[in-house]
């Protein structure tokens, strides 16, 4: 019998890449996602995928009768995957207690229904946002986490908190927290990939924009950091890598192979690019220019972050396969088939 996997935010950017992964990986999964932030047809794109449908729930996970009825109605699943929160830095930082009410919410209703309907695995979707401004490069799980710059990355760092005393206090409870660096690129299918609601923060779906036609120029925010080309470093990973990490990190905790009840593992490359190598790397993939203007450094920026994956590597057995041309190429494709789509 396949083991049942419930993803919380499963119609999203990154649950529904996981969601895949799970699928192919012979994963039962059932999906608890309000739609605030994705969409339904999601899940008919993941059947287009693997020809399987997953089992999908519309619950808000702030509603915690709802969202326990959704985890007793599948109490034989092994293991939750939590993906479901809201993600905007900027608009975190206008609307603080959206991000807290929201992503507090609906992980205190989670763990709290899936411990009272005994499924005691748990793997918490994090962010390297939880290392704040790093002294140490490349930053690995062992250095301290720093208060992030925006209430978003604040809940991320408080829920690792929240876990750590919550792991503590059940001896039965697991939870491995995977902080992601910058995840981008889309499905080699074509059919899921980012969907960015009103205008993105984030460099990659700004870029593909800008070239779609939508947005007429991106502004690149600093060329004056400590950088070989001045303009900040980060550390891209492809949306399907991720994913991979998870089905290993759930199949680690399923097999009880966990050392610690509560892990850390960062989840990219290992190499940075400057935003300007990610330009350079979007006009040779698609043999076009880029509208762009250099302006003034976005608050919260930090000059360089990229992870040591090490840890990953020899705990997980888990390595990225995919370069910055693959990710750039196929967020490339996802943005030109949504146009096609709305057209
Ligand atoms: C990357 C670089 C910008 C937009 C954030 C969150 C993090 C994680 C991923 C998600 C920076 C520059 C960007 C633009 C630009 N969370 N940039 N012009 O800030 O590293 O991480 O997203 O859910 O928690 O903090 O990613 O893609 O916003 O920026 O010049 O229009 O691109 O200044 O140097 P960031 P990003």
């Amino acid at each position: 019998m396949k083991e049942k996997i419930i993803v919380t935010g499963g119609c999203g950017y990154i649950g529904s890449h996981t969601v895949i992964e799970l699928i192919e990986n012979n994963f039962e999964v059932v999906i608890l996602d309000d739609l605030s932030n994705s969409n339904e047809k999601t899940i008919d794109r993941i059947n287009k995928i693997t020809g399987i449908t997953p089992k999908f729930l519309k619950v808000d996970l702030k509603d915690s009768l709802k969202t326990d009825e959704a985890f007793k109605a599948h109490k034989d699943a092994s293991a939750v995957i939590h993906f479901a929160a809201h993600k905007a830095v900027g608009e975190s930082v206008q609307q603080p207690l959206k991000y807290y009410k929201n992503n507090f919410y609906s992980l205190l209703n989670a763990l709290e229904a899936q411990s009272e309907n005994g499924i005691n695995n748990f793997i918490f979707s994090s962010s390297a946002t939880v290392y704040g401004t790093p002294n140490v490069l490349p930053i690995t799980e062992e250095n301290e986490t720093q208060r992030p710059f925006s209430p978003y990355g604040n809940t991320k760092k408080i829920a690792e908190e929240i876990l750590d005393d919550y792991t503590k206090s059940n001896k039965e409870f697991s939870a491995i927290s995977l902080r992601y660096f910058n995840p981008i690129g889309a499905h080699e299918s074509g059919e899921i990939g980012e969907l960015p609601s009103g205008i993105p923060n984030n460099l990659m779906p700004y870029i593909t924009q800008t070239a779609a036609g939508i947005r007429e120029k991106l502004m690149v925010y600093g060329n004056d950091y400590p950088t070989k080309d001045g303009t900040p470093i980060r550390d891209y990973i492809h949306v399907v890598d991720l994913a991979k990490a998870h089905v290993i990190a759930v199949k680690r905790l399923l097999k009880k192979e966990q050392e610690k009840s509560l892990e850390f593992f960062n989840l990219g490359t290992g190499v940075g690019y400057s935003v300007l190598d990610v330009i350079n790397t979007f006009e040779s993939v698609t043999n076009s220019k880029l509208n762009y203007e250099i302006v003034g450094r976005r608050d919260g920026d930090v000059p360089q972050l990229y992870a040591s994956t090490n840890l990953a590597k020899e705990k997980l057995g888990w390595s990225t396969n995919k370069a910055l041309d693959d990710m750039i190429s196929s967020s490339w494709v996802w943005e030109q088939n949504l146009r096609n789509e709305n057209n």
